[in-house]
């Protein structure tokens, strides 16, 4: 593996309180040296990157990503989404289970993980909470645990059962990972494709309550609170994307009471509105729906005052016969890698005056804390070089054509997008150059 220097950049560094200028020299994969401009001297590097007037901060971690391998790779493969995800200033990446077959054993959680299958950054995977995602019988966690689990979920379906949920928090908080839960009581959601309110009433199209979020996210709160005191445990709960104002609600009170749960939001809860369903706009159907106005700002003030611990993308990769179809029969979920540096930048810091700093916090150093990536979302000689370097400034307009992903749906094809990656550089490899 090649040296290389990283000169002249403004390093953003949340979890040693930098942001300063500095030069970085990575060596065999890992941070050797971050030193004041001009302190390192003359080294002898295989490569010198000139960062003058650009951001250097720890590769961006998404702990939430479909990558569709095994069973859908006519939708994306391990190689093309990390591809995507490289693109977008990530490094390491956390693959959901609702694969097919779901990832519930230690051999298919290996299978992901095996280098053989091309991943461009460092891959991390979930494992499903329940056997095949049934909700009916848990998984072996201190297996899948042993062989390289972060967490475990039953994403895209909610673990619905109390006493299963109660297991899963009980089984995670013995194997010191969080579960990571998709809060929708779909006994409140059959048979409906967006969210409920006057925009659905509009296109004749049977909305989601918000309930449906609020009241499993109420519920395994409740849970958290009755673990703690009667098993003398202390479980980690993570919602994933947050999409109502009352499910946020919920969550900061259960801050405020000290129990241990987390919350993700995605990039296109706090960008778009149900307004952009527009006419039936398959590219804007994903679960969650998009909410009101209303949920859409307190999606933001959430992100600025902490309430909300990170940004993750749901990226969601679907083909494109799929989504061309009738609304209410195309699949939940758009791709996400390579917009959600760009809409954070425009969205959060732009229009809402988020500093930088936060957005590097909320990007990759509390993601790797929530999932315990030990080395990673952090600067700090000996660390991992896993490193994106990007402009803070540049408008530009994201083309789906032009993305890395199999698949091409978002919502966000022509959307202006602020701050470029230029270098996404994982264990001391350049991944991706603009
Ligand atoms: O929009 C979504 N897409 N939400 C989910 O819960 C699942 C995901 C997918 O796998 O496509």
């Amino acid at each position: 593996m090649s040296d290389i220097l990283i000169l002249n950049g403004r390093l953003i560094d949340p979890s040693n309180q930098i942001d300063a200028p500095r030069d970085l020299l990575l060596r065999n994969g890992r941070v050797v040296a971050i030193e004041t401009p001009g302190a390192l001297g003359s080294v002898e590097v295989a490569q010198t990157i000139d960062a003058s007037g650009l951001i250097v901060a720890p590769g961006l971690v998404d702990i939430h990503v479909h990558l569709r391998e095994p069973g859908q790779t006519y939708k994306e493969t391990i190689a093309t989404g990390t591809a995507a995800a490289a693109a977008g200033g990530y490094t390491s990446v956390v693959a959901m289970p609702n694969t097919l077959p779901v990832n519930d054993t230690v051999a298919k959680l290996e299978w992901m993980l095996d280098a053989q299958r091309g991943s461009l950054v460092k891959l991390f995977a979930m494992p499903a909470a329940t056997v095949g995602s049934m909700g009916e019988k848990l998984t072996d966690f201190e297996a899948l645990r042993q062989a390289g689990a972060v967490g475990f979920t039953d994403d895209g379906k909610p673990i619905l059962e109390d006493e299963m949920m109660h297991a899963a928090l009980i089984a995670a908080a013995r194997a010191e990972v969080p579960v990571s839960q998709h809060a929708e009581d779909t006994r409140l959601t059959g048979g409906c494709s967006m969210n409920a309110g006057s925009m659905a009433f509009r296109l004749g199209l049977r909305g989601m309550p918000v309930e449906a979020e609020a009241r499993i996210v109420e519920r395994d709160i409740q849970l958290l609170r009755d673990i703690e005191r009667t098993e003398g445990l202390r479980p980690h709960l993570h919602v994933q994307h947050v999409s109502t104002a009352r499910a946020i609600h919920a969550i900061r009170l259960a801050k405020r009471e000290d129990l241990h749960v987390t919350c993700e939001i995605a990039p296109h809860h706090f960008a778009l509105n149900e307004e952009a369903v527009g006419d039936y706009d398959t590219h804007t159907k994903m679960n969650p729906p998009l909410r009101s106005e209303l949920d859409r700002i307190k999606m933001i003030e959430a992100l600025l005052d902490g309430t909300a611990d990170c940004i993750a993308t749901d990226h969601a990769p679907h083909a494109a016969f799929e989504k061309k179809q009738e609304f209410e029969r195309a699949p939940n979920g758009i791709t996400g890698l390579e917009t959600a540096l760009g809409l954070a930048l425009r969205v959060l810091h732009r229009e809402n005056s988020l500093p930088l700093p936060r957005i590097v916090d909320l990007m990759s150093t509390a993601p790797a804390r929530i999932v315990s990536l030990a080395g990673r979302g952090t600067l700090g000689p000996d660390h991992f070089a896993d490193i994106v370097i990007f402009d803070a400034g540049t408008e530009w307009t994201f083309t789906a054509e032009a993305s890395r992903s199999k698949s091409r749906n978002t919502p966000f094809d022509g959307s202006p997008m602020l701050g470029q990656v230029r270098y996404t550089i994982c264990e001391g490899k350049i991944v991706y150059q603009a």
